[in-house]
């Protein structure tokens, strides 16, 4: 046990010591915590889906239907017609041939790699990738070449230096934790240049970018260029899972081979049934998807105006950078003190130094919360001397 408690020192000791916050209601602007009125700025539920009555009717409807658990894995008991509904959903929805889900994006992203590459791959991976990316590569065997962000020269240079006889370029098309889009175009002309598969986390970009929403592969006019898309029905889809979206061949590869998909009971049947009427909702919603970015590029401008070292950023994810792990986390404790919610990311999330305020907004903000919100972060920022006091 002294290993442990030994650990858990040392973690405190640099500042990253997490501990979880208990939400009293449901996923909106304004939420309870014990008990106590907070502003969310926080959260992945960018379109306000997570406590949408349609969405609440479609889970109720499905377990008076199908009941709660789903009994088994796919591949035994577990997958239902909802199942194949949604994949065909999402394959419309990405324009591919088929798709899979996965009980989470995490698993999707380890089950997808893990499968794929042996130790006869190069992964070409952008440094600031998704994490469940890295652990898919830790499982395959293959070698990890990473590449600068969004760095198309470095990424060029590696491959020079590194290809192997099997390659793949993998990049998150919305970077989590900047808000960044990666330079879609650039690499899927590098990618058939050297003949190598591309994979795109569509994690935080499902819902958000692209025709209907559909994905980064669509806002830059990509569709079938990609080879592997991958994404999550946890963030704008409000609802679980994972899912990935090709061509028919890599779904029944996966089907046989991923053992994050094989060997893991499936999603309830009430879960499903709620992703697919979220992406129903966001084929049609473009309202939604409008107001969502117009709010969040009028959100980060008053941040910039106010003096906050605000990360480029086209999507509702908006990092202030602050630098130090202590002064993000003191900044966010404050903010907590004072009813608003925004996590301080810290390492091994990002790289060192760049610890930040991760702000997140949803379709549903009011005017009135996000400027009540504002209010206070430039309040708190001036005490903190993170922006000048004139202002
Ligand atoms: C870029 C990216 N990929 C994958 C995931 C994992 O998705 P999920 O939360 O569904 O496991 C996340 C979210 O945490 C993410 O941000």
């Amino acid at each position: 046990m002294n290993y442990i408690t030994d650990k858990l020192i040392k973690i405190k000791d640099k500042g990253l010591y997490r501990e979880l916050r208990y939400i009293d209601t449901a996923q909106s602007p304004r939420v309870k915590i014990e008990g106590k009125d907070f502003i969310l700025l926080g959260s992945n539920n960018y379109l306000g889906l997570c406590d949408d009555f349609r969405l609440k009717k479609a889970a109720i409807d499905a377990i008076n239907k199908y009941g709660v658990g789903s009994g088994g894995s796919r591949l035994t008991t577990g997958s239902y017609d909802l199942h194949k509904q949604l994949e065909e959903k999402i394959a419309s929805f990405k324009g591919t041939e088929a798709s899979l889900v996965f009980n989470t994006g995490y698993m999707a992203n380890v089950g997808i790699i893990s499968a794929l590459c042996d130790a006869s791959w190069v992964i070409f991976s952008d440094k600031l990738n998704h994490a469940s990316i890295i652990d898919g590569y830790r499982l395959s065997g293959a070698k990890l070449i990473r590449y600068k962000h969004c760095d198309m020269n470095d990424l060029l240079n590696k491959i020079n230096k590194y290809k192997g006889s099997n390659n793949l370029i993998v990049t998150d098309g919305v970077f989590s934790m900047d808000g960044d889009i990666a330079p879609l175009p650039d690499i899927v002309k590098i990618a058939k240049k050297f003949n190598m598969m591309t994979m795109v986390d569509d994690a935080h970009a499902t819902g958000i970018l692209g025709k209907n929403g559909s994905g980064t592969a669509s806002y830059f006019g990509l569709d079938n260029e990609i080879d592997i898309i991958m994404g999550t029905l946890s963030k704008a889809v409000a609802s679980e899972g994972g899912y990935v979206a090709g061509k028919k061949d890599l779904i029944n590869y996966l089907i046989n081979s991923a053992r994050s998909f094989i060997y893991s009971t499936a999603l309830c049947p009430s879960t499903i049934a709620v992703s697919i009427k979220a992406l129903e909702i966001i084929e049609k919603d473009e309202e939604r998807r409008v107001k969502l970015l117009k709010t969040s590029n009028w959100f980060q401008n008053q941040l910039k105006v106010a003096g906050f070292n605000v990360m480029e950023t086209q999507t509702p994810i908006i990092p202030i950078l602050i630098g130090e792990v202590d002064k993000a986390v003191e900044f966010s404790k404050i903010l907590l003190s004072q009813g608003v919610y925004v996590p301080a990311i810290r390492p091994p999330s990002v790289p060192r130094g760049t610890s930040r305020l991760r702000i997140s907004l949803m379709a549903t903000h009011s005017k009135e919360d996000l400027e009540e919100a504002l209010v206070k972060i430039k309040e708190i920022g001036k005490e903190l001397k993170i922006i000048g006091g004139l202002l």
